[in-house]
């Protein structure tokens, strides 16, 4: 088989990056490790930047965002036994965030790609990347019980964290900057309709909590925990115990209870590989990087590497220039070393580890109240948590 850009992995990255590049006049084959069910049922963020959403209305996907999606404006930050409400629409001068699940996301790309007649072949594991160094490399991967091999100009790593495409590039060329934090999230579903329409976060002593809205009868929740934590030791009754406890403030409706659906731990774990490509091999979205779910950052920042690659390789096979694609990683790098600053930031500044000290607690009251309390606090953060620009 032969293609202009063979895509590994039919996440959000990868089936976006296809539909950019059809929309270029570029061709493209994606093959995709597990079953389309499968890719699509996965439960996973759910807060849509500003740009994010310009960019599936862009691709004609803004139907799904108008009916299911919900336009948030604010967060309700709690702690000190009140609400500290940060109207980040204000504060970034009429800029959104939209709360629309990841797997709602995945199901109206890959409606889009059957629409566009786009190839996915998924159940098909890739198995070796070959010749990226060269100008044709080669992709190894199984379907139906044989092996096949695709030849193409370039190969997009859109695989996620465990893909095989960073593990194919040499690591005497590669750099890893990695941070694991001391806490975790359990996250649950309830079906109890939210007593908000806002995201609140409870910054609490006991520890962090957060209330977002997945349907209009259903809730999602989440409970700092330890990074291993087993769920079995959450009953119910201690989940909204704890929930109440630091979601609660006096004057604002309670969280309200449920049947819960869904219980899991989520470890949390700051990632960037350096440079994100090699040759004619290019990473994006979580094959390149991951960030702690806080900032809800991991699905935008695939999205916005994925338009600057689609840009740089539309410059490359449209008009043979190769200028872009080797800054590729440059500038996704820019940006998102920004977006792991303020990732990582707001994590420390939210949770509280276990041996915290009352001088640094003090500190940490003291980041949140500059953030949600003065002008230039809340400026940065709504700057930063309804996306930053993506360089062209
Ligand atoms: N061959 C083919 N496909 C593969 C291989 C392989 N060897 N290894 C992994 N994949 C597939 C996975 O099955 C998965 O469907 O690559 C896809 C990667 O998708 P995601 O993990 O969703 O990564 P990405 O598209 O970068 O999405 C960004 O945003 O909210 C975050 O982590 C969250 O998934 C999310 C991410």
């Amino acid at each position: 088989m032969r293609t202009q850009v063979a895509i590994i992995g039919a996440g959000p990255a990868g089936l976006a990056l296809a539909l950019l590049l059809r929309r270029e006049g570029i061709e493209s084959v994606l093959v995709e490790r597990a079953a389309q069910d499968h890719v699509r049922s996965r439960l996973r963020a759910g807060v849509l930047e500003q740009g994010s959403v310009a960019l599936l209305r862009d691709l004609g996907l803004g139907a799904g965002i108008e009916r299911r999606g919900l336009e948030q404006h604010a967060i309700d930050f709690r702690f000190g036994g009140r609400s500290h409400r940060l109207d980040f629409h204000a504060a970034s001068g009429g800029r959104s965030a939209w709360v629309y699940p990841q797997h709602e996301v995945v199901a109206d790309l890959m409606q889009a790609c059957e629409r566009q007649d786009i190839a996915v072949m998924y159940e098909s594991p890739v198995t070796r990347i070959e010749a990226f160094d060269g100008t044709r490399p080669v992709v190894h991967f199984h379907r139906e019980g044989r092996d096949h091999t695709l030849v193409c100009d370039a190969v997009a790593g859109c695989d996620g964290y465990r893909g095989i495409s960073r593990r194919s590039m040499e690591p005497g060329r590669q750099q890893v900057f990695a941070h694991d934090y001391a806490f975790g999230w359990l996250g649950i579903l309830a079906e109890a309709p939210a007593p908000t329409q806002e995201i609140t976060w409870g910054c609490h002593e006991e520890g962090f909590a957060m209330l977002s809205i997945r349907t209009p009868q259903v809730t999602r929740l989440y409970l700092q925990c330890a990074p291993d934590e087993d769920p079995a030791l959450w009953s119910d009754d201690r989940i909204w115990d704890a929930l109440h406890r630091r979601l609660d403030v006096p004057d604002m409706p309670a969280i309200r209870e449920g049947r819960i659906t869904h219980k899991s731990v989520t470890a949390m774990r700051s990632f960037q590989c350096a440079p994100m490509q090699q040759g004619r091999l290019f990473l994006a979205g979580d094959a390149a990087h991951i960030v702690p779910p806080t900032g809800a950052k991991g699905l935008n920042a695939a999205l916005a590497d994925v338009q600057v690659l689609a840009r740089a390789l539309h410059a490359f096979c449209g008009n043979g220039d190769p200028a872009r694609l080797r800054s590729y990683s440059d500038t996704c790098l820019r940006r998102m070393w920004q977006v792991h600053r303020f990732s990582a930031g707001l994590c420390n500044m939210v949770h509280r580890v276990a041996d915290e000290s009352a001088f640094a607690h003090q500190l940490r009251l003291v980041d949140l109240h500059t953030m949600t309390d003065t002008e230039a606090g809340r400026q940065h953060f709504s700057h930063q948590f309804t996306g930053l620009p993506i360089e062209a």
